[in-house]
């Protein structure tokens, strides 16, 4: 039995190696504190709850649903859209349904890249942009994103034959994994440039809603013109501490909706409906939850920033995600002073050579455990001797 080359070409999915690392340290007996995996730890608002237990009860909801959404989700996000960002979505034929953004996000390459054609994309990056590339036979072109440019990619440095041949760029803000934002001067440049070179603009907002301090971020689509250059694609999975029901959504320039619904119809057969309705419930019910959220959020972020900071590092507090992007000590590797951490104190973070070669001397910390237990992650960076090693 032989696996194609694109298994192959595959590197191991990041959290699956850490896990395994985490099932070891568990097995010898060592109390772990998690930082290492972006998945809310509060639960889904009742009222989705509620939505689903009602929905599911129904035998309207039992059989195949429509492959790119039920009517009445696609009309909810449109109306969350206007809502939002002021933006106006056809829901016909601006949005789409997901099975979770990740799944879109993977497939959108299938339907853009032919063996050959580059895309260009974020490095650090959400790992699924490189992968969806290497799936679909193409190359992955990387643009840098550096502290010094506030972790923008620099768009006059791509090279000119790789941009004539690029078929689709990503990019992501609230980033994942350095917490970075973007302003709309940076979503005109990124349009102008889109349209220079025919190219799609595909905009992750997984986490549109996770952010602090008064900021409230931008849609790419409210700028001119994005429309007709890109999509967005949107989750419930952070904004509603949904991340299990496998729920979000595309939308946005309608041939690149329906190049992925091509794809999809051919794959999977769309979302359960009773997931969908509890999705709608989610869009167009109390969205009190999501500030309740952000200031927890808020507040283990000071914890961690203040504390760290305390401890010699110099990070300012990040408007958004609930992340933060560190630099390792001593010019260690990220792997280095991930494995230090693990072995001193049992804190896991994530390496930031999982993101990608500019990842490199970074590791982000999820702020998914309570105030208590990051106070306690301080103490014991403190008192472990990993500052001195
Ligand atoms: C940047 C980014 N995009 C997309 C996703 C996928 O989210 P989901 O598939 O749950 O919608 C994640 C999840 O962590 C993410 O960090």
């Amino acid at each position: 039995m032989k696996t194609a080359q694109r298994i192959q070409s595959i590197p191991p999915y990041l959290f699956a190696e850490i896990d395994k690392k985490k099932e070891e340290a568990i097995k010898r007996g060592v109390d772990i504190i998690n930082l290492g995996i972006g998945d809310p730890d509060q639960p889904t608002p009742n009222n989705i709850i509620e939505k689903l237990n009602e929905s599911v009860k129904s035998p309207n909801t039992h059989n195949y649903p429509p492959y790119e959404g039920t009517a009445e989700f696609k009309q909810a996000v449109a109306h969350w859209y206007k809502e939002r960002f002021s933006v106006n979505l056809d829901p016909h034929h601006e949005v789409m349904a997901l099975i979770g953004s990740k799944e879109g996000i993977a497939h959108i390459f299938l339907a853009f890249i032919d063996p050959g054609d580059f895309s260009l994309i974020p490095d650090p990056g959400y790992p699924v942009y490189k992968t969806g590339t290497l799936f679909s036979n193409g190359f992955p072109y990387i643009m840098p994103l550096l502290e010094e440019n506030d972790f923008l990619p620099n768009l006059d440095e791509i090279d000119e034959e790789i941009a004539q041949r690029a078929k689709l760029m990503f990019i992501n803000y609230p980033n994942n994994p350095t917490a970075a934002i973007a302003d709309k001067s940076f979503y005109e440049k990124v349009v102008k440039f889109a349209k220079k070179y025919d190219i799609l603009i595909c905009h992750d907002f997984a986490y549109s809603e996770m952010v602090f301090d008064d900021y409230k971020a931008n849609s790419f689509l409210e700028v001119e013109g994005a429309k007709d250059v890109g999509i967005e694609f949107h989750s419930l999975s952070k904004t509603y501490n949904m991340t299990g029901w496998r729920i979000g959504f595309a939308v946005g320039n309608k041939e690149a909706i329906s190049a992925l619904s091509i794809i999809k119809t051919n794959t999977d057969s769309g979302i359960f409906k009773a997931i969908q309705q509890a999705g709608v419930e989610a869009l167009t019910g109390p969205q009190n939850n999501i500030e309740k959220m952000n200031q927890i959020y808020t507040k283990r972020r000071d914890v961690i920033i203040n504390g760290l900071n305390k401890l010699g590092w110099n990070l300012k507090p990040n408007k958004a995600t609930f992340y933060v992007w560190i630099p390792t000590l001593k010019n260690m590797s990220s792997i280095e002073f991930t494995n230090l951490l693990l072995e001193k104190t049992g804190i896991i973070v994530t390496p930031g050579i999982g993101y990608g070669e500019y990842g490199e001397g970074y590791i982000r910390i999820a702020l998914t455990v309570d105030e208590k237990r990051l106070e306690e992650a301080l103490n014991r960076i403190k008192n472990s001797g990993v500052l001195q090693e």
